[in-house]
């Protein structure tokens, strides 16, 4: 997700969970091919699995640009045909794409043709008056055929004018039946859900229809809901997180991250959801939202954040 799911938020993610596969946020196929490569690529080796999203629409540099991803260490290559912001839209990518399934099937197989690891795609049902029965049927008929490993799907369509982003993902209604519909079609190929999940209960009751389920908003502002992951989707025992050893190893990172040039707020902005619910979770957020973003902040005004937090009545520190 762009401006949220950067290294720090990855990092912070799979200190919650070691299985979940994370996504990066979309990076176009130009700037992976002609930018500061190691600013938009670079990731720590404990995000793995992770997930390159690619913007693009030109075969020849998405396939480059996924050889370069592969290169960096990526674990999968993916096609973004579902982003439908109007900077997106003008580079002929993101969910417009959704009106010429040939080409993203051009785009896939192309990607495949130069990498040996999965190369996937994310779309929604259709976008503007496109029917979805015979849209998303378009485009996944294309893309398995170009050899696409996973194809997710974005439950709602995207209306491309008259709608902002945030709107194009709240207003259109999720119709995650038709994704159903799709994976009953298509037993043998790998289909994910995604949209309006807000708890592993539901990720997992869709998981009777759809082979995965992906979480955005609700991973992203309640992070806390990742430490149930491996538990309830990898078959890891159910055990008490633990949140003190978190912050340690937020904070060391933290440390590092300060230590290169960065700022503490950098990291900590991603965290501040992560006790929601409990009590001190509000005052543990303000201090985040204020402290943690002064000029030289260090990573000790995260664990005084912490100290603010009570499980089942204790301070956290005493946790
Ligand atoms: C701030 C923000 C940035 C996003 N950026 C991307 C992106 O770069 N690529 C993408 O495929 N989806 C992006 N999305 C969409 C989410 O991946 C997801 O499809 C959408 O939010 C619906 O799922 P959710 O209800 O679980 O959040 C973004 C969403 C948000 C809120």
């Amino acid at each position: 997700m762009m401006d949220w799911t950067d290294r720090h938020c990855r990092f912070f993610h799979r200190q919650l969970t070691s299985h979940a596969l994370l996504y990066t946020e979309m990076v176009v196929a130009d700037a992976v091919i002609q930018g500061a490569r190691e600013r938009l690529l670079g990731f720590d080796d404990v995000e793995h699995p992770v997930a390159l999203q690619l913007g693009g629409s030109d075969p020849a540099k998405l396939a480059e640009a996924a050889r370069i991803g592969e290169a960096f260490g990526y674990d999968e290559i993916n096609l973004n045909v579902g982003c439908p912001s109007d900077r997106v839209q003008s580079g002929t990518f993101g969910a417009c794409l959704m009106k010429v399934p040939d080409l993203v099937a051009d785009c896939v197989a192309a990607m495949k043709a130069t990498v040996t690891i999965p190369v996937t795609v994310k779309c929604r049902i259709g976008v503007d008056e496109q029917d979805p029965e015979l849209a998303l049927d378009a485009l996944a008929n294309g893309v398995f055929a170009a050899g696409a490993d996973t194809l997710w799907v974005h439950a709602r369509k995207a209306w491309l004018e008259g709608l902002s982003p945030k709107e194009n993902r709240d207003i259109p209604p999720l119709d995650y039946d038709r994704v159903y519909r799709l994976k009953a079609k298509k037993p043998n190929e790998f289909i994910g859900i995604n949209g309006g999940l807000q708890s592993l209960e539901e990720a997992r009751a869709h998981l009777d229809h759809v082979d995965g389920a992906m979480l955005g908003r609700a991973a992203y502002h309640t992070p806390g809901i990742l430490a149930g992951v491996d538990a309830a989707f990898y078959g890891a025992r159910p055990e008490a997180f633990d949140f003190a050893g978190l912050i340690d190893a937020m904070a060391d990172y933290s440390a590092r991250h300060i230590e290169r040039g960065g700022r503490l707020g950098h990291v900590t902005r991603h965290m501040v959801g992560l006790f929601h619910g409990l009590p001190g979770a509000r005052r543990y957020r303000q201090i985040l939202s204020t402290d943690a973003n002064r000029p030289g902040a260090g990573p000790d005004v995260l664990k005084t954040a912490f100290a603010a937090v009570e499980f089942g009545g204790r301070a956290a520190e005493a946790a």
